[in-house]
């Protein structure tokens, strides 16, 4: 059998490129500087597309693929996927839920834990110098027993939740419906009133146009000079600029942010804003996590192009 061609986007770790290889014909998007030229030229032949979380596929890809039956995403996150073109074709797509679950959720409290210990800058005390030039570390805020709210509790803001439960945490979520939970677990209906409760909010909602924003100034006003807003979702799921003005004008305690606009070049002022702590998009950034999903990205294409069920498919 020829093997069906693919177009890939983004680089994988060479422990996916090399049974990629074997199995398809890959085109190197990313490696290409002229796009448009290359797309004209391979895009009749290509019957897949291999994506990342973070890239997506735009409409002028998909329009350059007439004969694209699937497009396979390295990551759960498909809101760069334009679907609507995916869905008017009649274009497979899958994704890599569940098996990076653990990883998201661990960096949450990971980064929760981080920010209001003051971790990194107590880092830096010791390394200066500071501690034997002026003393102990300043004060920082207790976690153990704080309200959280979680703002999606989806399969990684439920696992956020369960982590937190360990530290005795009180938990309150919001999200479009109420859910099965814990009966300790409260649902509160709308943001606002969910960040008026709470010393921390994390926001674990996946992107759709409808919540764009939905962390928006009321939001943060709410959350307040002592709260703590935390990012482990997609970048426009929080309005960036109302959040810089918050932190800036100490009317929001921190954030601590795993996914930036524009990422990686993200917004200038969040490098001087004052208690921030922010990571380059590597919730799911470990080895175990990353070859599980590698794997699941192969076995959806494999699937589709062997006639089979779709392991993970969301359209
Ligand atoms: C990845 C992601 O960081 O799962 C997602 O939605 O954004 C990620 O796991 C990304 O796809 C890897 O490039």
């Amino acid at each position: 059998m020829t093997k069906p061609h693919i177009l890939q986007v983004g680089s994988y770790p060479e422990w996916d490129q090399v049974p990629l290889d074997a199995a398809f014909h890959m085109h190197r998007y990313f490696e290409v500087t002229d796009k448009e030229k290359f797309l004209a030229e391979v895009g009749p032949q290509v019957r897949g597309l291999a994506t990342r979380g973070d890239l997506g596929a735009n409409a002028a890809m998909i329009a350059a693929c007439p004969q694209l039956e699937v497009i396979s995403v390295y990551g759960v996150g498909y809101d760069a996927v334009d679907i609507g073109a995916a869905r008017a074709r009649g274009i497979r797509v899958t994704n890599t839920p569940d098996v990076l679950t653990d990883d998201c959720a661990d960096l949450a409290v990971a980064m929760l834990l981080a920010l209001s210990r003051g971790v990194v800058g107590a880092e830096n005390w010791v390394r200066s110098g500071a501690w034997a030039e002026k003393g102990g570390f300043p004060l920082q805020r207790k976690v153990t027993g704080k309200r959280v709210g979680i703002l999606g509790l989806g399969r990684i803001g439920a696992a956020i939740a369960h982590r937190l439960q360990g530290f005795g945490m009180t938990i309150s979520y919001s999200g479009r419906a109420r859910k099965e939970t814990p009966p300790a677990w409260t649902f509160v209906s709308d943001p606002v009133t969910l960040a008026g409760q709470v010393d921390f909010l994390i926001v674990a909602l996946s992107a759709t146009p409808e919540t764009r924003h939905i962390v928006n100034a009321p939001v943060l006003a709410a959350l307040g000079p002592k709260g703590i807003l935390i990012n482990i979702s997609r970048a426009p799921n929080v309005d960036e600029a109302a959040l810089l003005d918050a932190l800036e004008g100490g009317r929001l305690g921190g954030a601590a942010l795993d996914v930036f606009e524009g990422e990686p070049h993200l917004n200038p002022r969040f490098l001087s804003a004052p208690n921030v702590l922010l990571q380059p998009h590597h919730a799911s950034g470990t080895y175990e996590t990353r070859q599980a999903m590698g794997k699941l990205l192969r076995d959806n294409l494999t699937a589709h192009f062997s006639g089979q069920p779709l392991p993970t498919p969301v359209l």
